[in-house]
């Protein structure tokens, strides 16, 4: 049996001496001082944070607060500067959430946050668990808060040997029965802390661990074995062509993608659809041209594999196309563009062509299986 309330104090004493400095964050010592935490930057850390790791989003989230430094200033800038700051960070559907919650808090709170899980949840882009951890960070909710990191601990100090996805009902009421009346904010960043340096996936490090005496996944060696997992369903291949059109000023042939559904509202060049199976399916061009074969690009998403055909053909300036618009290179590099398609401009455009490509396609993301989707 784990004694939840010696357990909790462990914790926060573990806390108090290694909580790790973050931008977002009001330290320990500041807390006790009274500095309570913003909730403007409680709540959009958290939603950079929701896929990406803390290293990748320490500059985006420094680069929006100084630019939009309150949720109004947030609410006012348009859509397409939000985008644009956000692209490399993936999911964009998470950025226009962002933007659309940034305007309902203003319009309908007055521009502050509401302060209960309840209400927190009915905000665009905000679910169980974000709804937990702004309520507990910034509110001193006593929320529950549980992310892949706590469920990680938790399977590990109770010793849950049940597979996830099943066992996170096991999983949140271990988390339930430690989380204190007293600094819940607190408690849920020290869970945070302790699963991204210390209880991590691989070779924890037990003896440096608070838990170290009451872990039941410690006793019986079982610790770096879990939370094990139902073995995944493997993802489908999809297949299609991308034609990167090229006028003789080096301009980029590109449309926007539909507001709603995978990559909404993104630019893309256009292309096929994206059919499963082995065959590459057929699409017309967006203009006549010579179109060659240059390459393929891979990208990953959530659901399934995409392996892309690129084409390449280079046109005179006067060049009508049928779909999308010309952009200026520099001007194409600046859109929001996704991940895929800046792989897919990385294929078709040579050396000297892709100056202006961003390096932030090598952005690392939480899920090694999920690299590069966006
Ligand atoms: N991961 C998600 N939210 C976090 C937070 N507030 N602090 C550290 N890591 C996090």
């Amino acid at each position: 049996m784990i004694d939840g309330a010696a357990a909790g104090t462990a914790i926060l004493d573990w806390y108090d001496r290694h909580a790790r400095t973050l931008p977002w964050r009001v330290s320990p010592e500041d807390r006790r001082d009274g500095v309570t935490a913003d909730p403007y930057r409680v709540w959009l850390s958290e939603i950079m944070l929701q896929q990406t790791t803390v290293a990748t989003v320490k500059a985006y989230f420094e680069r929006f607060t100084d630019r939009w430094p309150d949720v109004t200033a947030l609410a006012s800038a348009p859509l397409d500067e939000v985008l644009k700051e956000w692209a490399g960070l993936g999911y964009y559907a998470r950025a226009r959430n962002l933007h659309k919650c940034a305007n309902m808090v203003a319009d309908e709170h007055g521009g502050r946050f509401p302060d209960t899980e309840a209400a927190l949840r009915a905000l665009p882009g905000i679910g169980a668990y974000t709804a937990a951890a702004i309520a507990s960070i910034a509110f001193d909710r006593s929320a529950v808060v549980v992310d892949g990191n706590i469920e990680r601990v938790m399977a590990r100090l109770f010793a849950i040997e049940d597979p996830l996805p099943g066992a996170k009902k096991t999983l949140y009421a271990a988390a339930a029965s430690l989380t204190p009346a007293k600094r819940p904010g607190d408690h849920a960043q020290a869970l945070m802390d302790l699963g991204a340096t210390i209880c991590t996936p691989r070779n924890p490090a037990c003896s440096l661990c608070p838990l170290m005496h009451p872990c039941d996944g410690r006793r019986s060696g079982l610790a770096d074995t879990l939370p094990r997992k139902a073995p995944k369903k493997a993802k489908p291949t999809r297949r299609g062509i991308a034609y990167v059109a090229v006028r003789k000023d080096g301009a980029l042939l590109l449309q926007r993608r539909p507001e709603t559904g995978l990559l909404g509202g993104m630019m893309e060049v256009p292309g096929s659809e994206w059919i499963e199976g082995e065959t590459v399916p057929d699409a017309a061009p967006p203009l006549s041209g010579d179109w060659r074969g240059v390459g393929e690009a891979r990208h990953t998403f959530t659901h399934f594999h995409l392996i892309l055909d690129v084409r390449r053909a280079d046109v005179p300036l006067e060049t009508v196309a049928d779909q999308g618009r010309w952009y200026p290179r520099e001007t194409a590099m600046a859109e929001a563009l996704p991940t895929l398609m800046k792989k897919v401009l990385g294929v078709a455009l040579d050396g000297a062509d892709q100056g202006a490509m961003s390096s932030k396609t090598s952005l690392r993301r939480k899920k090694p299986g999920v690299i590069g989707s966006s």
